[in-house]
Formats: structure tokens, C-alpha cells, sequence
């Protein structure tokens, strides 16, 4: 299915439990414009209230990144970065994200920058192809990340690889994001789609609810005290047995 309304810079699909997601800008890299704000906000309304879906995957179209950032053209082009970004609270598309109870895998490849590596933060389990390059130009340009990445991402790597990547600028490959924790699997190029469908399948097929609860324990815990991660992890567990 195409997003209705938002052209084709969004791709959603469905099948067997599992919903693809899939930026669509390949000429631009899939730079992150408004129209695929908008598109995805859509789209992950859906995944997250579609019964028959468990799992999505959220890839790039065409072979040289899943996406090179936010879309400088619409950027700096805008009166003042503090005005691009105020188009951000019109649809808090991060909100969304993170709010999701079902799993999010990501799969990377080629480019991942900017709002490319705070939507894979976005997201649960993150496979990267081997050309996969990961970086936070934001610094350079004289910004900060502003979709999360200055939270998700120390979350994942720790205080001092995010300060190195976020200060610096530099650039991680697959295999090092992956020492760094930024990714979790490195597959072949040629082998990320079926790896991470392979991954959508093996969640497919588990209880929906303990699925939901597992994510919820993991992901909502981390941001509590050990004893209060233990009280929620209770909980949910109690849930799924009554
Ligand atoms: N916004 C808008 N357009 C972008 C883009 C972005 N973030 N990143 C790439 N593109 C476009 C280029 O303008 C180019 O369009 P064109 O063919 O119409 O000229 C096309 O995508 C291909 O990019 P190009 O720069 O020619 O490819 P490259 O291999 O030489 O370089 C990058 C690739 C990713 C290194 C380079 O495009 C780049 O630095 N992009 C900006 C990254 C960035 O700073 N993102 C913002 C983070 S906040």
C-alpha cells in the first residue's frame, strides 16, 4: 500500500503479521522532509493500532542509505533552524515512535545519519548491512539532535561513545557500531532483507502479549530504579497470567 496524500515517500505494507515500512526517497538519499514526517506519523498510527500487526521493519529504498539525515534543502532553506524545527511539534512523530508497544526492527544500510540514526534509535533491534556508515553531522551544522538522539542514544552506547560521535562528528562503520552496541546484528548486504524478515518471523509467531509485555519491561525499565523496574516487570507479568 502507498501512503494516501503523501505521494510515495513513504511505502507501508503488510503481510503474515508483519508491516514494512519503507522510506522512499532514494534520489535523495531518503533525507527526512515533512512529507515523509507526515507520511510516517501515518504509518505508525497504523502499526500501532492494526490488531494483525506484530512486528514492523523499517528500511530505505535503494541501494545507498536508509537515510542521510534530515533534508537540508527544506532545512536551511527554512527562515531559522528554530522554525524547521518547530514543524516537529506539529506531529511528534518521535513521541510515536517510542510509544509503540510492538517491536521495531531497523534495517541499515549504505547511509545512516542525523534523523537516520535517532529513527534506527527509534527502533528495537537494529541489523545493519556491512556498507552501513553511522553518523551525527548535527554539531557541524551548528545544531543538536532534537529526535531523541541526544537521549536514545547514550541509552545504547554509553555517555562516552555518544559525546564522541555527537561532539566529533565522526563516523561509525557496521562492524564498529556494532563493538559499540549501536547495532545489534551485521549481516552481508544482499542478506539484510531476509535477515531481518527472518527476525520479524521468529517475533511473529510469539504470544502478542508477551511480546508487548517483554518490550515494555525492557524498554520502559531502563528508565526506572532497579526496584521499581522489578515492580513493573511484576506487573506485566502478573497481567499475562490472569
Ligand atoms: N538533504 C537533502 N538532500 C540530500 C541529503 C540531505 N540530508 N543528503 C543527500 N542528499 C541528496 C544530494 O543533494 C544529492 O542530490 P542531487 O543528486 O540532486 O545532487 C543526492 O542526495 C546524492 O547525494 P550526494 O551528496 O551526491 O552523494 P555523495 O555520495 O557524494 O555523498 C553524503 C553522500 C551522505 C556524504 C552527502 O550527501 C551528505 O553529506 N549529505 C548530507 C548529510 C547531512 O548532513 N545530513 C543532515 C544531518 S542533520
Amino acid at each position: 500500500m502507498v501512503v494516501a496524500g503523501q505521494a510515495e515517500v513513504v511505502l507501508y505494507e503488510k503481510r503474515d503479521g508483519k508491516a514494512y515500512i519503507t522510506l522512499n526517497r532514494p534520489r535523495a538519499l531518503n533525507a527526512f522532509n515533512i512529507a515523509m514526517r507526515d507520511g510516517l506519523y501515518q504509518v505508525l498510527g497504523a502499526v500501532r493500532d492494526d490488531p494483525d500487526v506484530r512486528v514492523a521493519v523499517l528500511r530505505g529504498a535503494g541501494d545507498r542509505a536508509f537515510c542521510a539525515g534530515a533534508d537540508l534543502t527544506e532545512f536551511l532553506t527554512a527562515e531559522s533552524p528554530t522554525l524547521a524545527r518547530k514543524a516537529r511539534w506539529d506531529r511528534d512523530v518521535w513521541g510515536l515512535f517510542l510509544s509503540i508497544e510492538k517491536p521495531l526492527i531497523a534495517a541499515l544500510h549504505g547511509y545512516v545519519l542525523g534523523s537516520g540514526v535517532e529513527m534506527a534509535l527509534c527502533c528495537d533491534i537494529r541489523v545493519a548491512a556491512e556498507d552501513t556508515q553511522l553518523g551525527l553531522p548535527e554539531t557541524g551544522l551548528g545544531i543538536i539532535p532534537a529526535a531523541g538522539g541526544s537521549q536514545t542514544l547514550p541509552r545504547a552506547v554509553g555517555i562516552g561513545r555518544s559525546l564522541d560521535m555527537l561532539l566529533t562528528g565522526r563516523w561509525l562503520t557496521a562492524r564498529e557500531a556494532l563493538r559499540a552496541k549501536l547495532v545489534d546484528r551485521v549481516v552481508p548486504a544482499a542478506e539484510l532483507a531476509s535477515a531481518a524478515d527472518q527476525l520479524a518471523d521468529k517475533i511473529a509467531v510469539h504470544s502478542e502479549a508477551a511480546i508487548s509485555s517483554a518490550k515494555q519491561a525492557v524498554v520502559r525499565g531502563l528508565d526506572l530504579t532497579l526496584a521499581e523496574g522489578l515492580e513493573l516487570e511484576a506487573r506485566l507479568a502478573r497481567r499475562l497470567v490472569n
